[in-house]
Order: structure tokens, then sequence, then C-alpha cells
């Protein structure tokens, strides 16, 4: 199930006609299953709806085949389908307790009386894809039937269910094991013939064990993986994987690429604890990590503004990227930080930038940032033609020495994307990351 896969940047030399390519690879030995090559989007239970069982008293809220079947609705009836939403992902306690008696697993049935074939066809006929939760140990993080010493008994029953994602947790299992045991699990799913986009929670338990998870296995076997702590609902949460992400940046970005992403978490705008500017940090920011984009969120009763950020073409065209490079902090000073991700298209090797500006400080009032294009390595001669992604402001062709100025909210954020224009002068090839330095930026902020 391994093959050589490439991790490729082209950039074409405009000066001469002739086409004259310049490749850039890193080999990387990939997951390939043809699935993900852009980071995963849809709609995922888990940090809204939790492991809410009580349909008795709160039909409209538990784990249930309606709770499933009204998101599918949703996703497609309000937009979100159109802009790139696609799967409609189970999390966990959708298990009965036990296991059928020929080994199965089997979902509760007074919450989904019509078994869960019958729901993933009628999310299929929606035009959705269907995404299903297991655990590599004895048990589920909610104690339901785990798949240790089932695992090919279980990949069968997901594929004979027609499912299209599979989110493997790892509670109750020993990180240890999880070297073989997540490899093990992938090698199923591949022997059922049927492509899964295969969610593995491996690292993160193991880096929760004092462990160093070995990414090249992880790549190899996985769509995407959890590196951090489970997201909540609150800025606190969203800060800390921000800062998680920023402070590891070396040993993680190298790792993502089409088919392959590092995964912070669901998206919890919409929801209760962020405001505004909070939420549209996340969008921001999930778009510069290469995250996937799983709206975790009561899509019955989410606000219209919050709805639009969900909906923002413009970022979700950042976050899908096709070269799937992830995004940097290349900036962090008293409260003001600028993550960069390089993205298409490509100019005579230069590549183009969506840049994020964010403002962790808790003096309520803007903070104004200026800097040059250049400081931030943005330094094609052609210039940059520079957009504002939640405003709608253009800013038009820009010169590398220009400086630009942003007026960045508390707790909110300013995302630009800068798109390369082609000039005459030839330059030599170079990765995305050694055009962005840490800038000598002045500390005026
Ligand atoms: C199984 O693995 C092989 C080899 O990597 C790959 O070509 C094939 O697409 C995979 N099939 C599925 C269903 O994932
Ligand atoms: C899983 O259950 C088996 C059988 O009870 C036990 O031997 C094993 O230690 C358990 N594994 C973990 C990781 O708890
Ligand atoms: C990590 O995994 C790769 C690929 O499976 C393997 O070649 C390498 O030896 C492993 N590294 C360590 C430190 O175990």
């Amino acid at each position: 199930m391994k093959y050589e896969a490439k991790n490729c940047v082209m950039g074409g030399n405009a000066l001469r006609a002739v086409t004259t390519l310049l490749i850039i690879c890193v080999h990387v030995l990939a997951l390939e299953n043809g699935l993900a090559r852009t980071p995963p989007m849809g709609w995922l239970a888990w940090e809204r709806f939790r492991c809410n069982t009580d349909c008795k008293n709160d039909p409209d809220n538990c784990i249930s085949d309606k709770l499933f079947r009204t998101m599918t609705d949703i996703v497609v009836s309000e937009g979100y389908a159109d802009v790139g939403y696609e799967y409609i992902n189970i999390d966990d306690c959708w298990l009965d307790k036990e296991r059928s008696y020929s080994g199965h697993l089997q979902a509760d049935a007074e919450r989904f009386p019509y078994g869960i074939r019958d729901l993933s066809d009628y999310v299929h006929a929606k035009g959705l894809k269907f995404g299903m939760y297991e655990d590599y140990g004895n048990y589920t993080c909610a104690g339901y039937p785990g798949a240790l010493g089932y695992l090919e008994t279980d990949a069968q029953t997901f594929a004979s269910w027609n499912v299209d994602y599979v989110k493997l947790d790892g509670c109750y299992s020993h990180p240890r094991d999880m070297d073989v045991g997540y490899p093990e699990f992938g090698f199923h799913l591949n022997r059922t013939g049927r492509a899964m986009v295969y969610s593995c929670s491996w690292p993160v338990y193991q880096i929760y064990a004092g462990m160093q998870p070995n990414f090249t296995k992880i790549i190899e076997h996985c769509n995407l993986w959890r590196n951090f702590d489970d997201i909540q609902d609150s800025w606190a949460s969203l800060e800390s994987i921000i800062d998680y992400y920023g402070n590891n940046q070396d040993t993680i970005i190298p790792n993502a690429g089409p088919g392959h992403w590092n995964d912070p978490d669901m998206l919890i705008v919409g929801n209760f604890g962020l405001s505004y500017e909070q939420s549209k940090t996340q969008m921001a920011m999930w778009a510069i990590l290469a995250a996937p984009l799983l709206m975790s969120v009561d899509l019955r009763t989410i606000r219209a503004e919050y709805k639009a950020i969900l909906q923002n073409k413009k970022i979700i065209a950042v976050d899908q990227d096709p070269l799937g490079i992830q995004g940097r902090r290349i900036y962090k000073h008293k409260g003001i930080e600028i993550w960069a991700r390089p993205i298409t298209p490509i100019s005579n090797s230069y590549f183009s930038y969506a840049i994020a500006f964010l403002n962790r400080r808790t003096d309520g009032t803007p903070s104004d940032v200026a800097v040059t294009l250049h400081e931030m390595g943005l330094v094609a001669p052609g210039g940059y033609r520079i957009e504002d992604l939640y405003e709608d402001v253009d800013y038009g062709v820009l010169t590398p020495q220009t400086k630009i100025k942003v007026k960045v909210n508390p707790s909110g954020v300013v995302i630009l994307r800068a798109d390369v224009q082609p000039s005459f002068r030839h330059s030599t090839p170079f990765n995305p990351f050694r055009q962005i330095f840490r800038p000598g930026l002045p500390n005026t902020f």
C-alpha cells in the first residue's frame, strides 16, 4: 500500500517562451489511496454534540440517525456543499455497548433504527460522503467496543457500509503498539478495495506518552493525523493550538502535503466560546495551516455572520491550495504574529502567499502593523497583487518595497492574499521556505 509519491513544486520560466520547468521535489513515501489531495472538508459531530445519547429527553441533539440526516440536508441546502464541505462524519457514541454475536460492530439500535448502511446511503444520495469513527484500543474513548482484536472485521464492516472516511482514535491502547496497529488497520482498509480516508490519532497519543512519533511512518499510512489536544469551545483552547503549531513548526510542517495532513482538530466557528473576531481567526489560521476543515457546529441555529465565515470562498481556496504546503509563523513579538503560507500561482519560481496578521494582545483597541512585503520575504521583482480575504479591499499590485499597513482587532486577524506578478528577471529556483525568513521587522507594534 505504499509507493513513492513526490511532492513537487513547479515553476515555469516566463522569460523564455520555451517551457523550462523547474521542479523541486521532496521525496516522501506516502499513503497513496488517491484521497485527500487537499485537506478534507466536512461536518463532524464531536466538539458540538459530544456523547449525548439521551434521545428521550433531548431528541434533537442526541447522537442519532436523525441528527446526521438533518446536518446532511443542511450542508446541501444552505450552500456548504457548494463551497466544498463534503464529508458527514460520525464520531464516538454511535455504537451499541456490545458487538453482535458474530463479533461485528453494530450501531445503537434505538438511536440508529435503520442501521448505518441506510444512513450512509442517505448521505450518498445527497451527493456527500460518509465518515465513521472507531478506536484502535479495547474501547472507544467513551467506552464503546474498540477495534483491538477485530481490525480486519471492522475494516470489512466499514467497507460494507460504503464508508468513505475512518477516524481511528487511540484510547484504551498502548501508544507503543500504535506503530504496528495503525498500519495494520490501514492494511485491512486497503484490502477491502474501498478507498477510505484514514484519519489517525496515532502521534498525539504517543506524544502524550512521552514518545517521539515516527512521522516518516505515519505519512506512509495515514491521510491525516492529530498532533495535539482536542479542541474545546474557548479562545484559550484555540490559542494553545495555534501556539503548538507555531512552536513546533519545524518538525510539523514538512509532514504535510497532498494526501497527508496535520490535523489541528475541528472548526468551532458558530458555537458558544469564540467571539466574531476569534472565529475569523480560527478560519484564517486553519487555512494557513493547510488544516482539514471539519465544522462542528449546530447548522440549524448558526448565525448568518458565522456561516459567512465558514463559507468564505477566498479563505477556503487558500486552505485547498493544490501545492499543499503548510504555512508557518514568520514573526512573533509583543502579541503580534505574522504567518505566511506559499500558494499558487508560481511565477518565475516565485510563490504567491497567504499572509495572516494575528493580534494576540488584550488591550482593547486595534493594533497597527506596518511592514514591507520584502521584510516578509515577498521579493518577486514584478510585485504582488494584494487582496484582503475578509474585507472587500483590493490593494492592487505592490512592489516588494511597498509598506503595507493593516489594523488588526484584538484576538482578530487580517488575512491577505498576495498573488505574484510575472517579472522578467530570472531567478534561481529555491524551496518555498528559503524565501520566507524570520524577518528583521522593527519592533514598533
Ligand atoms: C491500496 O494500496 C495500493 C498501493 O499503495 C494503492 O495503489 C491502492 O489505490 C490502494 N487501494 C485502496 C482501496 O486504498
Ligand atoms: C485489551 O484487552 C485484553 C484482553 O482483556 C488485554 O489482555 C489487554 O491488555 C488490553 N489492552 C489494553 C491496551 O488495555
Ligand atoms: C521510522 O519509520 C521508517 C519507515 O517505516 C523506518 O524506515 C525508520 O527506521 C523508522 N525510524 C525509527 C527511528 O524507528
